[in-house]
């Protein structure tokens, strides 16, 4: 018997939106064109690159986004008014492949608490927004906001009229990530047979992972005929995050017996993707989560090991090369060459343009002299980091500690400022990472208040690299930076001066 084709799940990734909306998840439009460019790589299908109307910044990055990648189709979030349909539709418009989508919530809760608006003009601003998006872009998608928890008749109604209205997407979100599988597999099925002109249209599922459930949530909405996921790398977003769009893909993938669905999705750069997106975000990586954590691949226990020896079957359904993790731990050294370095940035899974890969070479470089060998994530690190756009003004050119049990600490601190200024200063601290942080907020000018402060080691051995990542509040906003060195308070003041710049550039950026 001839076996039926794969059916094709779109995926849709909004990392860059519903994952930007994480608390502390905001990122710079440098930072979100780098995950786009790494998104598109992937090969999603969709980008939904940020919601035009929400603020300048985000209206920038989707401009920006829209007009470099070249490939998936690029996205903007709108509300159903003319203001947000527009702004989407401008900041989109450099780009031959674009959705606009809009969305109105349609549970009761939404309709009494939040919008103070009956049934029956929820349908009309649906209705109308979908036909004004329509006379800027043929690729439009609609979401009633809270579906699972919507009226089944009235979601019928809202959606019959946006499909009417020409909507070529129709996303049942589960906002508050309280439906069950089964459940949210049923509505679907529901929606499809009830809704008018269902089959011209593409059912899509949005998760939100409140009780663990996004990924087999996304799973029942396929089996019950919905061809797009909308997901995010790593699972981030609001509270407990979205749907993650490795854990749903390998799912797919590795059960694609079962479930007969493909994804054109390149799974090889499925974990460079998830630490470019971690290290952006500074929300690190959980060892034990799926696919991507580091122990997704590792065997502790004696039985275990002894049957991955025999055979990797017996314990593993996923090979880790599948998902981009190296083979082989080749170690480098300062003798190592630029061809050599390349080989094994792109057995990583990175595609690096020259002026990337001349920057991340001389940081391999430098750190080839302070630390004998240089493992695979000292190499994810140095790319996933290395700058070859803007940076500074301040630069960080020495830095001396002392420190005692019985006193504290002092820094002494130098930095230079790219309008020619040679600064130092010494500050005194319980520890050295607050006599740091006060030598440069001293030096700088700056008050921060710092919010949270991470460490973790890159690689193995004393002499890994350690990595910070800071969040620090500056008039009512968030800035992150990261810093990565052999010595770890120098890897603090790397983000503390990274977070410094952040602030600068933005105020330079205003006086012009
Ligand atoms: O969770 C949600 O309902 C959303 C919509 C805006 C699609 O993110
Ligand atoms: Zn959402």
């Amino acid at each position: 018997m001839q076996r039926e084709s794969n059916s094709k799940v779109f995926i849709f990734d909004t990392t860059l939106r519903d994952g930007e909306q994480a608390p502390g998840c905001s990122m710079s439009l440098r930072e979100k064109l780098k995950i786009a460019h790494a998104l598109n790589e992937l090969n999603v299908d969709v980008i939904e690159a940020g919601f035009a109307a929400a603020s300048p910044g985000d209206f920038e990055s989707l401009k920006t986004i829209a007009s470099e990648i070249d490939g998936a189709t690029i996205c903007s979030l709108a509300r159903c008014n003319p203001q947000d349909i527009e702004a989407a539709a401008q900041a989109i418009d450099a780009n031959p492949n674009k959705r606009i989508h809009v969305f109105v919530a349609t549970s009761d809760i939404h309709l009494e608490h939040k919008l103070d608006m009956t049934q029956d003009a929820v349908v009309k601003a649906a209705f109308e927004g979908v036909k004004l998006a329509k006379t800027f872009c043929d690729n439009v998608e609609f979401s009633p906001e809270d579906a699972s928890r919507t009226d089944r008749n009235f979601l019928v109604e809202v959606v019959n009229a946006t499909i009417a209205a020409g909507a070529t997407t129709i996303n049942i979100p589960d906002t508050v990530g309280y439906t069950i599988p089964f459940e949210y597999g049923n509505l679907f099925k529901y929606l499809i047979e009830n809704c008018e002109g269902s089959a011209n249209v593409i059912f899509s599922a949005h998760c939100h992972d409140d009780l663990g459930l996004s990924v087999a949530n996304s799973l029942a909405a396929l089996e019950s005929g919905a061809r797009q996921v909308e997901c995010t790398i790593n699972g981030i977003g609001e509270r407990a995050g979205n749907t993650s769009l490795e854990e749903i893909c390998m799912a797919i993938k590795t059960r694609e017996e079962y479930f007969n669905f493909d994804t054109q999705i390149e799974t090889k750069k499925l974990y460079p993707t998830s630490r470019l997106v971690a290290s952006i975000t500074g929300m690190h990586i959980p060892r034990n989560k799926a696919v991507v954590g580091e122990n997704a691949f590792s065997h502790e226990a004696g039985i275990h090991q002894h049957g991955m020896l025999q055979h990797a079957s017996t314990y593993e359904i996923m090979k880790p090369e599948d998902v981009g993790i190296a083979k082989s731990n080749l170690v480098l050294g300062k003798h190592s060459g630029r061809h050599a370095f390349l080989d094994r940035v792109t057995e990583l899974g990175f595609s690096l343009n020259t002026e990337e890969l001349n920057a991340a070479f001389v940081e391999f470089k430098k750190l080839a002299d302070r630390k004998k060998e240089i493992f695979d994530s000292d190499i994810e690190a140095i790319v996933i980091n290395s700058e070859s756009g803007i940076t500074g003004p301040w630069e960080l050119v020495d830095l001396e500690i002392s420190s005692g049990k019985s006193w504290g600490a002092s820094a002494d601190i130098k930095l230079t400022h790219n309008d020619g200024r040679i600064l130092e200063n010494s500050s005194n601290g319980i520890g050295p990472i607050e006599s740091v942080f006060k030598a440069l907020e001293d030096l700088t000018g700056y008050s921060l208040k710092l919010t949270n402060f991470e460490i973790h080691s890159v690689s193995v051995g004393e002499d890994a690299q350690g990595e910070v990542t800071v969040t620090v509040r500056y008039d009512g906003q968030d800035y992150r930076g990261h810093g990565i060195s052999t010595d770890i308070i120098e890897s603090g003041a790397l983000a503390y001066l990274e977070v410094i710049n952040r602030i600068d550039r933005k105020k330079i950026s205003r006086i012009r």
